[in-house]
């Protein structure tokens, strides 16, 4: 569970040399290379993730979390409604795609659900998505629910905006 560092307002991996080359474009390569920022390091550290802890990841962006949650054991399903950041996503994570403990996949966060059978998951995590930030409430909340029902009862939400994540209410909304 998360630790210290988030205010409450709101298998080991083995990464294979041998993945598939289909991604391995010029940008793909440079993508899978760039190392996450500081910001996006604090906050995936705050989350305190043990291998195989299940983790939503909304407004995934060009995949930089996605991939270093997947580096530290975590079983990760990573959503965004832009199909040029999944496809960016995608080219850039061939090595952590191939673990098997990373999906991608485009959607919004107010219109995502799990697909029939799919398993739940145990916390989710968004950083920078306006949906989420209190800049557009209406769709906060329908992301809210949304999010709730991909969770394990207990599942929690966390922003980025606090030190340096913050916890939002999944009871409200
Ligand atoms: C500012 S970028 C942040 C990317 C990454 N999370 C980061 O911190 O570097 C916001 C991303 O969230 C995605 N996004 C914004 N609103 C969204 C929503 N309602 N549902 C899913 N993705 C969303 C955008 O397409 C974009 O890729």
């Amino acid at each position: 569970m998360p630790r210290a560092g988030i205010s409450h307002e709101g298998h080991g991996t083995t990464l294979s040399p041998h993945a598939p080359r289909e991604h391995g474009t010029n940008a793909a390569i440079v993508e899978s290379m760039r190392p996450a920022s500081r910001r996006i390091l604090e906050c995936i550290d705050a989350l305190d993730v043990v291998p195989g802890t299940r983790v939503l990841e909304i407004g995934c962006g060009p995949g930089v979390a996605a991939r270093e949650l997947v580096r530290r054991g975590a079983q990760v399903l990573a959503i965004d409604r832009s199909a040029v950041a999944i496809r960016q996503a995608m080219a850039g994570s061939a090595l952590e795609l191939a673990t098997g403990r990373l999906r991608y996949v485009q959607a919004s966060a107010e219109a995502f659900t799990l697909a029939p059978g799919e398993r739940l998951l145990d916390i989710a995590v968004a950083l920078r998505v306006g949906a989420l930030d209190g800049r557009h409430p209406e769709a906060g909340l329908r992301a809210v629910a949304s999010i709730r029902r991909a969770l394990v009862p207990g599942g929690r939400l966390f922003i980025d905006g606090g030190d340096p994540l913050r916890e939002v209410s999944l009871t409200e909304g």
